[in-house]
């Protein structure tokens, strides 16, 4: 295990401390929400989760957690996800795995919703961070044609459809941006159909840096 690695397992342990039983538990996505997938498998709590992505949802069950579907769940209590970047505010860019239309609609049911990342993710300000857009395949020229005015470059995953049957485009300089308002012209566009700017759902992030675990609560 890479010393990174042994950071995101040290963070993923702390939020996972928070689990008690009977908990409907939010499985976040990518390689460190996956050390919370195993870490809660090797905890035998009684517990149940619904996942973010069809990839978590396919490991915990391969591990032994029971995953129910999201569509009939309107309330969770603790989602533990982990993120591209985030700020001293617990402001975050999500999505470079491509699930944060999922991972947000998940931390908007949470009661709590918990951030774990390695210190490499801290950052003073996210403008410097590819922030990913999910956008319905029929509105793809005509979206992208809104957000030339947002962003200096985007970038099209080719050959890439998230769980959603949905593109994404990457964009870049997005420089001195006011997040809140970046937020609101990006949910103004019809077809865009989410976005990584995490402003608001961040309750609390545990962040292990060379092993040593900073809690930080909003
Ligand atoms: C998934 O779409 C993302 O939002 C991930 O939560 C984020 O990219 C962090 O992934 P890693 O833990 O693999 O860095």
């Amino acid at each position: 295990m890479t010393d990174r690695d042994a950071d995101k397992r040290l963070a993923a342990a702390a939020a996972v401390d928070e689990v008690c039983d009977n908990m409907l538990v939010g499985l976040g996505t990518g390689s460190t929400a996956a050390h919370v997938i195993a870490l809660l498998a090797e905890r035998g709590l009684t517990i149940e989760t619904v996942a973010t992505s069809r990839a978590s949802a396919a490991l915990a069950e391969r591990l032994g957690l029971k995953v129910r579907p999201f569509d009939a769940v309107a309330r969770v209590h603790l989602a533990i996800d982990g993120a591209d970047a985030i700020d001293a505010d617990l402001s975050a860019v999500k999505g470079a795995g491509g699930a944060m239309l999922r991972e947000k609609i998940v931390a908007a049911a949470a009661d709590r919703m918990i951030v774990i990342a390695d210190g490499s993710k801290r950052v003073e300000r996210l403008h410097d961070t590819k922030l990913p857009i999910e956008i319905l395949p029929f509105a793809r020229a005509f979206a992208v044609e809104r957000l030339s005015g947002l962003f200096e470059q985007l970038d099209e995953r080719t050959g890439y459809l998230t769980d959603n049957g949905n593109i994404v485009v990457d964009g870049h300089g997005w420089n001195d941006a006011d997040l809140p308002g970046l937020a609101e012209a990006l949910a103004a566009i019809p077809g865009v159909v989410g976005h990584g700017l995490f402003l608001s759902e961040i309750d609390a992030a545990y962040i292990a840096d060379n092993g040593v675990v900073t809690r930080l609560e909003r």
